[in-house]
């Protein structure tokens, strides 16, 4: 990735690395519920979970694999994510640091990737299917959750407007029919996906990345300008002048290495 990128993407989790770890959206939730059920039946040994942020999904998987590595390429979310995961008993994780593009791990190194909530920060989504691809040994699975995108464009145009003006190193969302393009170039094959909906509570989302009151107040305007439809798309909540949440649609899916 573009060092600029790369940049960008630790300013943003470098100073939410604690408001990260105490997310209560990224502690549990039913896209987490779906990944353990996937992992638990595969029985691994070796878990990889890419882009780790606060380590809500690496710790889960200690119960379940023998050895769970977890990888982010900012560094202050690495350390509160090791403070977090061994204070509740995980203990064992290793936590690396690293580029999704560049994975500092041998092939066939893992039974499972997990990846959730973080390929829309990617600034080049293939190259990091490429390295999952490599460190699965064969028959290997990436277990892989996302903001979904929108088929319609005027709708995805909102929403990228949206998601940029409150994080700048969100690079976009892909829509399913490209998630699968990507899967099969890489050689993984999609055995189940699901969509599922997850309700964005507008303070808890925009406070978690320190927005500033300014900031904050000319995105709520945007929201009310942008047309009906859009918004429809999303279903946001707005009461008065106010913004209350909106509906986040995520993709799950389960690929195995072929
Ligand atoms: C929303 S958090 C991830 C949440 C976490 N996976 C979970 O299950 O709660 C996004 C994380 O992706 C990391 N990230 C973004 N781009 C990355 C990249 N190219 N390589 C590795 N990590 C990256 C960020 O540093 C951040 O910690």
């Amino acid at each position: 990735m573009s060092e600029a990128h790369a940049r960008r993407v630790q300013a943003q989790f470098g100073g939410s690395a604690a408001a990260y770890v105490g997310s209560a959206g990224h502690a549990a939730g039913e896209d987490l519920d779906r990944f353990l059920a996937w992992g638990a039946a595969r029985r691994p040994d070796r878990v990889l979970d890419l882009a780790t942020g606060g380590g809500h999904t690496a710790l889960p998987f200690v119960g379940i694999a023998r050895r769970v590595v977890a990888v982010d390429l900012t560094e202050p979310m690495l350390r509160a994510a090791r403070e977090h995961v061994r204070a509740c008993g995980g203990a064992d994780v290793a936590f690396v640091a690293a580029d999704a593009s560049g994975l500092p791990f041998g092939d066939g190194a893992f039974d499972v990737v997990t990846c959730r909530t973080a390929a829309h920060h990617f600034a080049d989504v293939g190259a990091a299917i490429r390295q999952i691809q490599r460190v699965l040994r064969p028959g290997g699975a990436l277990l892989l959750q996302d903001i979904l995108g929108h088929d319609d464009a005027e709708a995805s145009a909102f929403i990228l407007e949206v998601e940029r003006r409150r994080d700048p190193s969100h690079m976009r969302s892909y829509r399913a029919t490209e998630w699968k393009a990507f899967l099969r170039a890489a050689g993984l094959t999609v055995m189940e996906d699901a969509v599922i909906w997850k309700i964005r509570e507008w303070n808890d989302w925009t406070g978690r990345m320190r927005m500033t009151a300014e900031a904050r107040g000319a995105l709520e305007a945007f929201v009310r300008a942008a047309p009906e439809r859009c918004r429809a798309a999303f279903e946001f909540k707005i009461t008065g002048d106010r913004v209350e949440s909106f509906n986040d649609r995520q993709i799950l899916l389960r690929a195995e290495r072929d």
